[in-house]
């Protein structure tokens, strides 16, 4: 699957996502090394910080699929520049994406950004800080 398929199934995946109080959706397609695609759309709820985004469902979906090997994600939303990811999940990103993998930061128009996730997270917290003393 090519960078502009992933794209696809990102802007795709919008379609379910659950968005009652932002009206605003969000995809995102996640490929893994075995060549597998997990996508996902922002979730949200009536208590609005339990709600999840698009990202962290695609990470999460695969990680419970026993996938934690990834290779690109694409994340796609109707916005006037390529979606930016929320902190939140830039750190989750960051756990389990190695500092080169490219992500392709998308709108409908399919103006794309494409960043590694050591620029979408520089300087970011991780493992080796809890450990390292
Ligand atoms: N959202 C995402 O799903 N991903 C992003 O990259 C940006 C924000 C969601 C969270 C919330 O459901 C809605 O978009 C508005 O912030």
């Amino acid at each position: 699957m090519s960078k502009i398929n992933l794209m696809e199934e990102a802007i795709k995946i919008r379609k379910s996502a659950y968005v009652p109080y932002s009206k605003f959706p969000v995809g995102a397609a996640l490929k893994t090394k075995s060549g597998k695609i997990y996508t996902g759309c922002n979730i949200e709820n009536a208590a609005y910080t339990v709600g999840c985004c698009a990202e962290r469902v695609a990470i999460f979906k695969a990680l419970s699929e026993g996938e934690n090997e990834f290779i690109e994600m694409a994340v796609a939303a109707d916005t006037e520049r390529p979606v930016s990811p929320c902190g939140a999940c830039r750190q989750v990103m960051s756990e389990f994406f190695n500092k080169n993998m490219k992500i392709y930061l998308t709108n409908l128009n399919q103006e794309t950004k494409v960043v590694k996730m050591e620029e979408l997270l520089p300087y970011s917290f991780g493992q080796r800080d809890l450990f390292s003393s």
